[in-house]
């Protein structure tokens, strides 16, 4: 579905993506696991389009987006939950939503559909609906960044640390709303430091070092290597 071959990415003379390459299969959760700094944020958005690699090339459905502009990505499928839960923190619950929807809202019956189903499976959302999106909490804000990206009804699901920043008893909360998602056949690319509970969730892993592809396989071979156990598992306890 997605296919990321060997891409560069540089901030001005800075080189921070080196050589990267991977890919998703329809119905899978990917996990890239990384650090802090080590790229995956960088990744994320040069999978979107906000940033152009300076080598290599990335396909979406067979389709080539290296050099498409990030609002055609958008409208072939594919919806980003950016880092840092960017709610809008003076609109409704509702509201926010129906920005997410913007793609479908001139189609009422599929926007209602959308909103539906996200109601349905969060029902905190719904019961919150009319309530500020700065008055709730963090793990209920992240889970409405999430409902949000989704109203597009994407092929192509991308978390960006969606745990970051969020208590412990909130991840917890985040990681089951994200099975959920795959349970109901969601692709998921997800990006997290939290290697332990990505882990559990993903189909297959990329362990992302200072820019470049260091490990991959399924996430139960991730899960067990003695390198990632050492590095990003030994003092985790989520
Ligand atoms: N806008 C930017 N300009 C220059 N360097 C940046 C910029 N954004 C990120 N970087 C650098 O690129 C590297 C990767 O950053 P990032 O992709 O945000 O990592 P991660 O999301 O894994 O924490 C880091 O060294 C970071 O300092
Ligand atoms: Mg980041």
């Amino acid at each position: 579905m997605l296919k990321v071959n060997s891409i560069n990415v540089s901030y001005g003379k800075v080189e921070v993506i080196k050589q990267v390459s991977f890919e998703v299969n329809q119905g899978e959760v990917v996990v890239i696991i990384g650090a802090n700094g080590a790229g995956k944020t960088t990744i994320m958005k040069t999978v979107t389009g906000l940033l152009k690699p300076t080598q290599g090339e990335i396909s979406f459905e067979g389709n080539n987006t290296t050099r498409i502009a990030a609002e055609k990505i958008v409208k072939l499928g594919i919806a980003m939950c950016p880092e840092g839960r960017q709610v809008f923190p003076q609109h409704t619950v509702y509201d926010n939503l129906v920005l997410g929807g913007y793609l479908i809202r001139k189609d009422k019956n599929a926007f209602q559909k959308n909103l539906d189903y996200m109601y349905s499976l969060f029902p905190i959302l719904k019961e919150r609906s009319k309530q500020f999106a700065g008055t709730l909490s963090g793990g209920e804000q992240q889970m409405l960044a999430i409902a949000r990206a989704m109203m597009s009804n994407p092929k192509l699901l991308l978390l960006d640390e969606p745990s970051a920043g969020l208590a412990p008893i909130y991840v917890k909360g985040i990681f089951d709303m994200i099975k959920k998602l795959a349970d109901q056949g969601t692709t998921i690319l997800l990006v997290e430091q939290m290697a332990n509970m990505a882990l559990k969730l993903a189909n297959r892993a990329y362990v992302l070092e200072t820019g470049c592809i260091a490990l991959e396989g399924s996430a139960t071979d991730i899960m067990n290597d003695p390198k990632v156990v050492e590095s990003y598992l030994g003092s985790k306890k989520y």
